[in-house]
């Protein structure tokens, strides 16, 4: 994307390297994918203002870059204090990488209609953490800011382009699922761009 620090574009050209080599195979990709998104987060001192901005109402999650081919995207997830996602699954491959803040990530399995949802268990994310979550390693989740009193920021890359794709949010008692498209907080930007 334009105006993107350096930091960040070659962070592109890097994941992009990846993706021409290993297209298909996931447990590569998150392995030398994962490598590459630490490089990104560990120091955090890239990020420019207008993606790490909270909303007062609703966690925000900005479009960083889409792969042309729509091979991968990423985005930057801004959780204002105390927010979280419905629990919700991904349909693609997903790594999670904590710069700022803290998040708790809780796995979820799908039982079947009519029948409540099993946790799987929560983990913490610290900064310089990177997670993954996927449809062969567990795709349901439900992410939460740690803190009710600061803004967290995790930079997501995901196997597809994320804000296009219809996927599920889940009701935890009963296993109804409802489809959804997250898009994008910068719908209007990237719409400019286009
Ligand atoms: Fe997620």
């Amino acid at each position: 994307m334009i105006d993107m620090p350096a930091k960040f574009q070659q962070f592109v050209t890097d994941f992009t390297k990846v993706i021409d080599q290993h297209h298909g195979d996931e447990p590569t990709i998150l392995e030398k994918g994962g490598a590459v998104l630490k490089q990104l987060i560990e120091k955090d001192d890239w990020l420019p203002e207008r993606y790490a901005k909270p909303d007062p109402q609703y966690y925000q999650q900005y479009l960083l870059h889409a792969d042309p081919q729509d091979r991968f995207s990423v985005v930057s997830f801004v959780w204002g204090p105390g927010q979280k996602t419905p629990v919700h699954n991904h349909t693609v491959w997903a790594l999670i990488g904590m710069m700022r803040g803290c998040e708790v990530g809780e796995l979820f399995e799908y039982a079947e209609d009519g029948k409540s949802m099993r946790s799987l268990g929560s983990e913490q994310l610290n900064p310089g953490d990177v997670d993954c979550v996927s449809p062969t390693i567990g795709d349901i989740h439900r992410v939460s800011n740690l803190y009710e009193d600061r803004v967290s920021i995790s930079i997501h890359v995901y196997g597809g382009n994320i804000g296009r794709i219809s996927r599920h949010v889940f009701v935890v008692e009963t296993g109804e699922r409802k489809p959804f498209v997250s898009g994008y907080s910068n719908e209007a930007e990237l719409k400019a761009v286009r």
